[in-house]
């Protein structure tokens, strides 16, 4: 028993403690900064479009990302995700032109989509 608590605390001890002192991390004073696409979508969009990217139908209709046509016009995503749409937000305050560009890119080779042309921050309004 006292092996296992001392276990614990020096796992717990490890998690608080951040990568980097300049890092935001558990613990850390920063909040966390998404990087890559995947980061960025895990952060802001999975809670609407699910993890899976295939939408939900409940207290309203979240479309699916996954197997969509539409993300083949890289435009058309930027678009919706800088000036939001009916019930999705406007994220153009809150992603940089990187994050949006790094999101679209993930949604466009991810989950069942294949576009790999690279989406890139000259590509962002
Ligand atoms: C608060 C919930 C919510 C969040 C968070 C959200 N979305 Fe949406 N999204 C929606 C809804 C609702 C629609 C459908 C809007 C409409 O009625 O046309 C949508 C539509 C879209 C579309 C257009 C799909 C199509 O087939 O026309 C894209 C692309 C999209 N979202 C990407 C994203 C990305 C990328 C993020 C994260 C940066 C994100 N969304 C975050 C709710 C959300």
């Amino acid at each position: 028993m006292k092996k296992l608590a001392v276990g614990l605390a020096t796992l717990v001890a490890m998690a608080v403690v951040p990568a980097a002192a300049d890092e935001p991390g558990p613990g850390g004073t920063k909040p966390p900064v998404a990087r890559t696409g995947a980061d960025v979508y895990r952060m802001y969009c999975q809670a609407c479009h699910m993890a899976d990217a295939k939408g939900a139908v409940g207290a309203a209709a979240f479309p699916a990302l996954a197997d969509n046509p539409r993300m083949g016009t890289t435009a058309y995503a930027i678009y919706v995700i800088q000036e939001g749409k009916a019930g999705m937000p406007p994220f153009k305050a809150m992603l940089s032109r990187e994050q949006t560009a790094a999101v679209v890119a993930y949604l466009r080779t991810h989950f069942g989509n294949s576009y790999p042309e690279p989406v890139t921050a000259a590509d962002v309004p």
